[in-house]
């Protein structure tokens, strides 16, 4: 085989390397910036289940304007302590130390967490918890096998176990919901993604005001396209 023969079969054969490496499979999820319905029903879920234990530090309460929440709204449903200003930046109610007794692990600031593992991850792993009564917190995960994090959105998706089937000496491993929760699971598919687009607008708040100013910059382009247009018959007309 040739030198160029052999690249190319490197070339073709990388792609499918790289997913016989990853061992988890991700589910898709669709990233709804513009959405802010959704984005404030992640947000609420967020502050409300999330935030005693993890901090968003780069993140202020009043920022959430940028998703249509404003200053009232902020206090009322995403229901502010009194001792917390609006102006104040996402910290959790657990002090790092404390958590990191209670669950072995400091839990990680999420202000950026969706830029790092990325959504299909965040979505895939908010829905991937099982019982396992081998683990100190009762619960483990197969997007993140011996997590240190116990399951705090149980009581919505309900309690799901791990089965593993033989096929032909391959161990075929799916999650079976063993007890039902508050949601049906598309609801808590639709919930998951709700939180997924909050932190994914999280990791970059900037994101959603830049979309707005780029159709701006094009609508007042097209605007001005119209009007040289105009100008150019009216200086034109006597010359023909
Ligand atoms: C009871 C405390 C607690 C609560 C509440 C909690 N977590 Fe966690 N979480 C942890 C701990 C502890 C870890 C570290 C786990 C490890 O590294 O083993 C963690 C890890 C994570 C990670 C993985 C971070 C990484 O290493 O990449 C994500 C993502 C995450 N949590 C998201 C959430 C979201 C979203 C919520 C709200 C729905 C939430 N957590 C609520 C304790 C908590």
């Amino acid at each position: 085989m040739n030198v160029i023969k052999k690249l190319w079969v490197l070339l073709l054969a990388a792609p499918a390397m790289a997913i016989a490496s990853s061992e988890v499979h991700l589910d898709k999820v669709a990233i709804d910036l513009n959405n802010q319905a959704s984005l404030q029903r992640g947000a609420k879920l967020f502050t409300s289940r999330c935030l005693a234990c993890h901090a968003a530090s780069y993140m202020r309460y009043n920022r959430l304007s940028d998703i249509g929440m404003n200053e009232a709204q902020v206090k009322k449903e995403i229901e502010l302590p009194e001792d917390v200003q609006i102006s104040s930046k996402m910290q959790s109610v657990m002090d790092a130390n404390t958590a990191k007794l209670s669950y072995g692990v400091a839990p990680p600031d999420l202000s950026v967490i969706a830029r790092s593992r990325g959504a299909d991850w965040l979505y895939t792993y908010m829905r991937s918890f099982y019982i396992d009564p081998t683990r100190a917190s009762g619960w483990n995960n197969t997007t993140f096998p011996n997590v240190g994090m116990p399951f705090v959105l149980a009581d919505l998706q309900g309690e799901q176990i791990l089965k593993i089937d033989k096929h032909d000496g391959h161990e075929i491993k799916s999650l079976v919901l063993n007890t039902p929760g508050s949601m049906r699971s598309d609801e808590y598919d639709s919930a998951v993604t709700d939180l997924t687009n909050y932190l994914v607008f999280m990791g970059d708040p900037g994101e959603v005001m830049r979309h707005k100013i780029g159709w701006i910059v094009l609508a007042f382009l097209s605007i001005l396209l119209a009007l040289v247009y105009v100008l150019k018959k009216e200086i034109w007309k006597d010359i023909h």
